[in-house]
């Protein structure tokens, strides 16, 4: 799929497919550098995450174990509600083991905040956090993160694994929202 095919649905391509990859790439430098000679788990959280999860762990040059989490704190709409709820909890025991959250974005911060404590009392020799997007001007929580992608503007994006209404995931790009699909 590309923004020829999306009609009037996005307003701009925020970053393209060939940023992202190359940003993956640096990102994916430093964890080999940071974990060397450790095991590392990444745990993408879904859905989200799954893109980034797939091209990171593919950028990598370490072997990674990898795991899934998904919790949910928005439902359909564009606002995140604070309250968090686990769909789908890790297979595995994280206690004793270097962890890497592998998110899509932070937005307000309280969906991974929320992650990150509920995560921390599972008692991981390391815990950190990789995302390729943050929206610094909707923090709500301030929350210490390794690894961002890019910085953006406070505007709904979509793309590259995230969704509206469980649609545009499979953009191989970000891309703004128009205003008049989810208003
Ligand atoms: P918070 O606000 O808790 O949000 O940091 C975390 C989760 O909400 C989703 N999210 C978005 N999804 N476009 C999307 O498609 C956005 O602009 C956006 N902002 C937040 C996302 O799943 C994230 O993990
Ligand atoms: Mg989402």
């Amino acid at each position: 799929m590309d923004v020829n095919d999306m009609g009037t649905d996005l307003t701009k391509v925020l970053v393209t497919q060939e940023e992202i990859q190359a940003k993956i790439e640096e990102i994916a430098a430093e964890i080999d550098r940071e974990y060397e000679g450790k095991d590392l788990l990444l745990v993408g959280v879904l859905k989200g995450a799954v893109m980034v999860m797939a091209d990171l762990a593919r950028a990598l040059h370490s072997p990674v174990k990898m795991d899934w989490m998904a919790v949910s704190s928005y439902g359909s709409g564009t606002q995140s509600s604070g309250v968090v709820r686990i769909l789908k909890d890790l297979d595995t025991d994280i206690a004793g083991k270097h962890v890497l959250v592998v998110e899509d974005i932070i937005d307000s911060g309280l969906t991974l905040s929320w992650l990150l404590s509920n995560l921390s009392s599972r008692g991981p020799a390391s815990l950190r956090v990789a995302t390729l997007l943050r929206k610094p001007e909707a923090a709500k929580v301030d929350i210490d993160v390794q690894h961002v992608g890019f910085d953006i503007p406070n505007e709904f994006v979509v793309g590259y694994g995230l969704d509206y209404a469980e649609r545009y995931r499979n953009l191989p790009f970000i891309g703004t929202l128009a205003e008049h699909v989810y208003a």
